[in-house]
C-alpha cells in the first residue's frame, strides 16, 4: 500500500486532550502511517488526507464547540473518508458501562453530521488550581473527582486496533476503485 496519511484534529483547553492526540499518533506512525496532529482551528482542508480522526474534550456534556464547527464545516468530505471520533471525559475518571454508554450519546450531535467508523472514549485530566469559579462550579456540580485518568495503555490498544481497521477498510476501497 502507498503512503497512508492520517490527520487528527484536535479541539483541547488545557492540553489533556492534545496529548492523547500525541499518543494515537505515535502508534499510527508505527503503523506506517504518515501522520499530522493539529488543532481543529489550524486545519484549512482534509483533502489531502485518507484518513481523519477528530477528538475533543466533553464539556458541557458535548465536544467542544471548535470541534462541533470543524465536523460542520467539513461535512462533505468527512463523509467520504474514513473516519474516527475520540472524546476525552471527565465522567470516565470511573469507567463504568453506564458512563461509556452516556459520553457515547453526547457524540449523537456529531455522529448525526458524519458518521464514524470507530469511536473512542477514554478518561482526561482534571486539575481543580487551573479552572476558574466558575468552571470549578461546573465540574463540582458534575461530581468530576481531580487527577489524571488517563490510561495510556488502552489509549495505545485502541489505536492499535483502530489502525487494523483502517488498513482493512484502505484494502477495501483499493479492490472496490480497481474492480472493471
Ligand atoms: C468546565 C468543565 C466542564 C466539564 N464538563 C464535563 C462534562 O460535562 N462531562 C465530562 O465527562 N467531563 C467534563 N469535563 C472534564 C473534561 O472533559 C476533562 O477534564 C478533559 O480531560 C479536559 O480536556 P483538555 O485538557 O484537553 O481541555 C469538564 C471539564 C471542565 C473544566
Amino acid at each position: 500500500m502507498g503512503t497512508w496519511r492520517v490527520l487528527i484534529a484536535y479541539a483541547s483547553r488545557l492540553g489533556s486532550t492534545c496529548e492523547i492526540a500525541q499518543a494515537i499518533a505515535q502508534v499510527l506512525t508505527r503503523r506506517g502511517a504518515v501522520v499530522d496532529v493539529r488543532a481543529v482551528n489550524e486545519v484549512e482542508h482534509i483533502q489531502d488526507y485518507q484518513v481523519v480522526m477528530v477528538g475533543s474534550p466533553i464539556r458541557e456534556q458535548q465536544w467542544l464547540p471548535e470541534a462541533r464547527h470543524f465536523v460542520e464545516t467539513h461535512r462533505e468530505a468527512l463523509r467520504k473518508v474514513p473516519l474516527v471520533y475520540f472524546a476525552v471525559s471527565g465522567l470516565m475518571s470511573q469507567p463504568t458501562p453506564e458512563h461509556f454508554h452516556e459520553v457515547y450519546q453526547y457524540l449523537a450531535e456529531v455522529r448525526a453530521i458524519a458518521e464514524p467508523l470507530e469511536v473512542g472514549i477514554f478518561a482526561g485530566l482534571l486539575d481543580y488550581n487551573r479552572l476558574d469559579h466558575d468552571q470549578m462550579a461546573k465540574v463540582l456540580s458534575k461530581g468530576l473527582p481531580e487527577g489524571d485518568f488517563r490510561r495510556w495503555q488502552d489509549i495505545q490498544a485502541w489505536a492499535e486496533d483502530v489502525a487494523d481497521r483502517l488498513l482493512l477498510e484502505q484494502a477495501r476501497r483499493q479492490a472496490a476503485t480497481s474492480e472493471p
